[in-house]
């Protein structure tokens, strides 16, 4: 199936372009502000939604960015493909691996084959369970000293976290460390020549650390872990940024749903002393405001899915943004839910490739128990106090917008 040329263009307007305002990296707050006064988000769903009621079961071809690519429009063929990655399907497409290599040259997930093989072997050593709450919840209280609570707060205080996490307490103070990292973010956003001379000083600083090998920092794991070293840039990125920005909005989308919702009778505020329900109401929001809205894999040799044939070098791309809001599986898809993360037992409920903010397969976010502890650990401390949502209005028994401008967000602390 083939995309007729209009389709082809109005998919570029609302997908590849509005990628280069918001930055695919770093988030750009004059490109959030944008996307959100014109509904880019809300535009791009019905888009790929009219696609799919069109196409699917697809895959349908497009060109995107210029390549000629496969968008997946139904979870069996998300399925079949995050089941095969990275072999034959890499997620380490040029569009993906050109940004990440300014400032994690080194991360599995822009690997291939046996190096994809051993720096996953490498993360889930690196990556197991640790103690994170008190950390967590000593950087998150400083937020409440003050009668408001506003994003850049809330970005440092988990940029506190994420140093002192993976580089050790040494590192508390250290911000240099954190806008190192975000001027290369910015850098791969510009497509700048990869480097310049701050990831030499980022990875030699964080050399350091890992020779100081602090006990209850990934930097003193990655002592004794060969290669583990450079797994570390990513490990602070997706603390100070991905684990903030999904927090945050989670905390936004559970004072929004202090009462009950007319919708789904959920009283969410009542039940986040539970933390499996604290669990179940984060994976929930990002569900709904999902940070990697679009995942791009590329096939490594000829391949196919489901009968269709798939040459060498084809981008294939996984449109989550869609698939997490499909109103056709889900009656509640553009509304907080979080029981349905649970199952009758009050347990998490299984696996559901439909969802796939931390992705599934084999390449599946090595972090995401890291990633849930801190921010559950974040949630609890911050909701011991009480907080009223001021911006943005978000009216639990209407259907939720489909973006959540982190920058924007606001709560009274009482
Ligand atoms: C809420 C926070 C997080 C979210 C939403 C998230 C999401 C994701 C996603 C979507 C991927 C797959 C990307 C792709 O295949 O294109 C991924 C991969 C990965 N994540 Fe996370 N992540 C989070 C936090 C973390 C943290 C805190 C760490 C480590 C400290 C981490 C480590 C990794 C690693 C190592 C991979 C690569 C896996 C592989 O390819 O072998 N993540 N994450």
């Amino acid at each position: 199936m083939q995309a007729t040329l209009k389709e082809t263009i109005t998919y570029n307007a609302v997908q590849a372009l509005p990628q280069l305002r918001l930055g695919t990296v770093r988030p750009k707050e004059a490109g959030y502000a944008w996307a959100e006064r014109f509904d880019i988000f809300g535009r791009s769903f019905r888009f790929v939604e009219g696609l799919a009621r069109k196409y699917a079961p697809g895959p349908l071809w497009i060109t995107y960015a210029g390549q000629r690519s496969l968008l997946l429009l139904t979870v069996a063929h998300v399925r079949y493909v995050l089941e095969r990655s990275p072999d034959p399907f890499a997620a380490d497409p040029e569009i993906k691996k050109s940004r990440l290599s300014h400032f994690e040259p080194e991360a599995a997930t822009i690997a291939r084959g046996e190096d994809w093989e051993r720096k996953s072997a490498i993360n889930h050593e690196l990556l197991q369970p640790m103690p994170v709450a008190e950390v967590v919840a000593e950087e998150v209280a400083t937020l409440l000293d003050r009668p408001l609570l506003t994003w850049q707060p809330f970005g440092e205080a988990f940029e506190r976290i994420a140093r002192r996490l993976v580089l050790g307490d040494a590192a508390a103070a250290d911000a240099e460390v954190s806008e190192w990292l975000a001027q290369l973010q910015e850098d791969a956003d510009r497509r700048l020549p990869a480097y310049g001379d701050r990831f030499p000083l980022l990875m030699a600083r964080i050399a350091e650390y890992v020779k100081k090998a602090e006990p209850g920092s990934l930097a003193g794991r990655a002592a004794s872990i060969p290669g583990a070293t450079g797994q570390l840039p990513h490990a602070l990125f997706a603390i100070q940024d991905t684990t903030a920005i999904n927090t945050y909005r989670a905390l936004a989308l559970i004072r929004a749903h202090a009462n009950v919702s007319a919708q789904t009778r959920e009283n969410v505020s009542d039940m986040m002393a539970n933390e499996t329900y604290a669990e179940a109401a984060l994976q929930e929001a990002m569900r709904l405001f999902p940070t990697t809205p679009i995942y791009y894999r590329t096939a490594v040799r000829d391949t196919t899915i489901d009968g269709t044939e798939v040459p060498e070098g084809t981008l294939v791309i996984i449109p989550n943004g869609f698939h997490h809001r499909d109103r056709r599986g889900h009656p509640h898809a553009n509304q907080f839910t979080p029981s349905q993360w649970l199952n009758d037992n009050g347990e998490p409920a299984g696996e559901d490739w439909a969802y796939n903010h931390f992705s599934h397969g084999p390449q599946y976010c090595t972090g995401r128990s890291l990633a849930l502890d801190v921010a559950v650990a974040a949630l609890r401390t911050l909701l011991g106090r009480r907080l009223t949502l001021r911006h943005p209005a978000l009216n639990p028994d209407r259907p939720l917008p489909y973006f959540l401008n982190h920058f924007t967000i606001t709560l009274a602390v009482h």
